[in-house]
């Protein structure tokens, strides 16, 4: 009920087809005019202050201004597309997917979080929202599968309790004052939320009360063991990056905002209901996430890598030419059982480029032209 294999572009572009249509009859907004683009474009920046604003914890979207609903719908609905198929990717290559019968999008707004199931879903958000998500769905079987109510679920999980359900929440839950407690009720679930320290961090948080409640994480982590970045600093946030697919509009845009998107960021989690003993989760071997970008040192380059509890770095001397390891944020590689973990430094010095190698390539985006 998934396909990513699909070329992003080709496979969200009935949508973006529709959205600049909507932007032009509802809006009178031409995407190929630079006056409009830059009205657009303030719209954005005000709509994306407001969720960088460090005010109100929780960053409200106001789908009543009709600014946001124009600036959801030609930008922060495309770059959560992006983020979402990068989390499905990932998670896909544990088979998170199987099995699935009905995915819950909780906060769908404009149904980015679950773009990429083909299956049955049901969208839940408030009326305006839903009104224009649906002048632009295009896989929505009946409006029945819209839903405006609040956090109370527990009747409707009770009615779907013969299928297994996904529940996914794309930006939501930085809308919410806490996560609903039914979210235990769930089968599996995907978090998406912005890569931002604090907000990171409390997900973070609830992965452990997720894993105290018989859930184990599929991804991005490899292991079951006490978050190492939460343990051991008070700065760190897990979060994944990914190159940013642009068509020409989108760089148009660009080219009147000051924010500059060539790479994305995002914090996520895929759990689901534990299925394994603990014993058998922990084969993973010597597979470890990347969990930062390259930091240059006087000497050599580090990375850092999670596997489990500890705080641990891939390290490479710069005078070893020979090394060539390209590794990016977010990736999944797999390390040599012949490296050893330095206490000390709390470094795996890789000394030979076949001591490591990159498990999952595709980025989930990088072929879409
Ligand atoms: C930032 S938007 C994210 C929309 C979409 N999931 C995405 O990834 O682009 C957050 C959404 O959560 C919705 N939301 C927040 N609290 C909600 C609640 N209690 N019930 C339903 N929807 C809610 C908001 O209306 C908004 O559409």
């Amino acid at each position: 009920m998934i396909d990513l294999k699909s070329k992003p572009y080709l496979f969200w572009k009935s949508q973006l087809d529709k959205i600049q249509n909507i932007l032009l009859k509802n809006y009178q907004m031409n995407l190929y005019d630079a006056q409009n683009l830059r009205t657009l474009a303030a719209a954005i920046l005000k709509l994306s202050d407001h969720y960088q604003s460090t005010q109100d914890k929780l960053k409200i979207t106001d789908w009543s201004d009709k600014k946001n609903q124009m600036a959801y719908l030609a930008y922060f609905h495309f770059l959560n597309l992006q983020r979402s198929r990068r989390v499905f990717t990932q998670a896909d290559q544990f088979n998170f997917f199987q099995g699935v019968e009905l995915v819950l999008d909780f906060g769908s707004g404009l149904g980015a979080g679950s773009y990429d199931w083909k299956g049955e879903k049901f969208f839940f958000d408030w009326p305006t929202a839903h009104r224009l998500h649906q002048q632009i769905a295009d896989d929505v079987p009946s409006p029945d599968h819209w839903r405006s109510q609040d956090l109370d679920l527990s009747d409707f999980l009770a009615l779907k309790q013969k299928k297994s359900v996904l529940g996914i929440f794309s930006f939501s839950l930085v809308e919410m004052k806490s996560w609903p407690e039914w979210i235990f009720n769930l089968d599996k679930i995907i978090f998406i939320e912005p890569s931002v320290q604090n907000i990171s961090r409390d997900l973070m948080a609830l992965r452990q009360t997720l894993i105290e409640n018989s859930f184990q994480v599929v991804a991005p982590c490899v292991h079951q063991e006490a978050c190492p970045m939460l343990t051991y600093s008070k700065k760190d946030w897990c979060h994944d990056r990914l190159d940013t697919f642009q068509p020409d509009w989108f760089k148009a845009l660009e080219t009147v905002l000051p924010i500059k998107n060539q790479t994305l960021t995002l914090s996520y989690l895929a759990v689901q209901k534990k299925m394994v003993t603990q014993k058998e989760s922990q084969s993973t071997g010597g597979n470890a996430r990347v969990v930062s970008d390259w930091l240059p040192e006087k000497g050599k380059s580090r990375l850092m890598i999670c596997q489990n509890q500890h705080r641990q770095f891939l390290s490479a001397l710069k005078r070893n030419s020979e090394i060539n390891i390209e590794f990016k944020r977010g990736q999944l590689i797999q390390l040599d059982d012949s490296l050893d973990f330095m206490k000390t430094s709390a470094e795996i010095r890789v000394e030979r480029t076949d001591q490591v190698k990159e498990i999952i390539a595709n980025n989930g985006v990088s072929d879409g032209n």
